[in-house]
């Protein structure tokens, strides 16, 4: 099954993505982490692409659909996978629409989270990530058991340089402008399922179950 994870900022799509991927067995592909994985590396790709998510900007459409097209299509591709920030523009809809015709398949159920703007800014500008493990900690909402420190693996916690505030309120509008779009695209393909993002995470992970597609239970 190929899932699309739909939403703006914060809304949850990582959180969830993991939820789903371990409850269905399927590969998590989040294009925002493999991005930061090329900047860490410092790779040409992560070069490129730095300027852009510093800004809050989208990366080019070109850079993500040659990344996903690598994992999704070349080499061996997996079964299914779980898409979270892919697609981000309808041009990459329409190009993701085209790598999957190729393999004889679609994409079978987006979920749209969402959740309003005031939420979604409180929610980024109170997250912390492991640097080593990639656990994701929100101070108010899921505070580690030790202020600044990983639960998991025992690093000490980061906050995301695209999640001050400034920076955050950029990628908002972006989303409305370049993603948003998108929701139209899916629903008029019959595949969308919108899910109320405003819910703890287990009743949105709830919500999602009951909301698979028949076919694919
Ligand atoms: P990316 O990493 O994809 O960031 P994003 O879409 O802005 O999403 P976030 O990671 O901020 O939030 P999320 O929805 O995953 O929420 P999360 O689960 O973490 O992309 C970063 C950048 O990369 C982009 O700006 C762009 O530059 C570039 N990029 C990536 N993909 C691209 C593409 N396809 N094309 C072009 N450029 C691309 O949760 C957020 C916080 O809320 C956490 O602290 C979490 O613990 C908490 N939380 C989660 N759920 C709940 C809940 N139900 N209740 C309370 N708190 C919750």
């Amino acid at each position: 099954m190929i899932i699309v994870v739909l939403g703006p900022p914060g809304a949850g799509k990582g959180t969830q993505s993991d939820l789903l991927a371990k409850e269905l067995d399927l590969p998590h592909l989040s294009t925002g982490d493999l991005l930061r994985e090329a900047i860490a590396n410092r790779t040409p790709m992560g070069r490129l692409a730095q300027p852009y998510m510093d800004r809050g900007e989208l990366v080019p459409d070109d850079v993500v659909i040659a990344l996903i097209k690598e994992r999704l299509v070349q080499g061996h591709p997996p079964t299914g996978a779980i898409l979270d920030g892919f697609p981000r523009t309808v041009a990459q809809g329409h190009a993701l629409n085209e790598m999957l015709a190729e393999l004889g398949r679609r994409v079978d159920w987006v979920i749209y989270l969402s959740v309003p703007t005031e939420e979604l800014l409180e929610r980024i500008t109170g997250r912390y990530v492991c640097p080593r493990c990639a656990a994701t900690y929100h101070l108010r909402g899921s505070p580690p058991r030790t202020p600044g420190v990983c639960d998991v693996c025992g690093a000490a916690l980061q906050q995301r340089p695209d999640d001050r505030l400034d920076v955050a309120r950029r990628r908002l509008t972006v989303y409305f402008e370049q993603t948003a779009p998108l929701i139209d695209f899916y629903r008029r393909q019959g595949v969308l399922t919108e899910i109320n993002g405003e819910q703890s995470i287990d009743a949105v992970f709830a919500d999602e179950l009951a909301a698979i597609p028949p076919r694919h239970r």
